[in-house]
C-alpha cells in the first residue's frame, strides 16, 4: 500500500476519479474496519479539505461516532434525529444545501453550512453512515453522492 496520497486540483469529478483508485489501494489486503474507515476519512479530508468527514456506526438504537477527520463531534445520534439519523431511518442518501433549513439538523460545529450523509448497507440493513460537512453553502451534489456511494462500496464490512 502506498502511504502517501496524490492530491490533485480540478473539477469535483476529476478529484474523485483520482481518489477512488487510491482508496482502493489503501483498502487492499486490509480487513480491519477501524483502520479502513480511518484511512478513507483521512483520504477524503486530504483531497477535499471539508470541514468534517467521517463515519457513524449503528450500535443498538443509536449511531455512535466512528473514525473521522475534523472538529470533535456529537458522539451519539438517535434514529430519525438530525441528517444522519434521518439518512439511517430512510435508508437513503441525503444532500442538505443549507443546514439551517433542515428541521432537526444537529449542529456539531457552528461552521457547518451544508452536508451530505450516505447510508452504509450490509445485508439490506443500514449499519452506519458516512457524513461530510462543508463550511460552504450548497457544496454537495449528485457527483458527491455517486462517488461517495462508490467509495463506501469498496469497504468490506464483514
Ligand atoms: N449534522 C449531523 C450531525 C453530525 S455532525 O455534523 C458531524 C446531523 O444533523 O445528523
Amino acid at each position: 500500500m502506498a502511504e502517501d496520497l496524490k492530491i490533485i486540483e480540478g473539477t469535483k469529478e476529476d478529484q474523485y476519479k483520482s481518489l477512488l483508485p487510491q482508496i482502493k489501494g489503501l483498502l487492499e489486503g486490509e480487513t480491519d474496519i477501524v483502520a479502513n474507515l480511518a484511512n478513507v476519512a483521512a483520504a477524503l479530508k486530504e483531497q477535499f479539505k471539508w470541514l468534517w468527514i467521517g463515519f457513524y456506526l449503528v450500535k443498538n438504537t443509536e449511531l455512535v461516532v466512528g473514525p473521522f477527520q475534523g472538529p470533535v463531534a456529537c458522539t451519539r445520534i438517535k434514529k430519525g434525529r438530525g441528517v444522519c439519523g434521518t439518512s439511517w431511518a430512510e435508508a437513503k442518501t441525503i444532500i442538505v444545501e443549507n443546514v439551517e433549513k433542515f428541521p432537526g439538523h444537529i449542529a456539531c460545529s457552528s461552521l457547518s453550512r451544508s452536508e451530505i450523509v450516505v447510508p452504509i448497507f450490509k445485508n439490506n440493513e443500514v449499519i452506519g453512515v458516512l457524513d461530510a460537512d462543508s463550511e460552504l453553502l450548497n457544496h454537495f451534489n449528485e457527483t458527491d453522492k455517486k462517488y461517495l456511494e462508490a467509495i463506501i462500496n469498496e469497504i468490506s464490512f464483514d
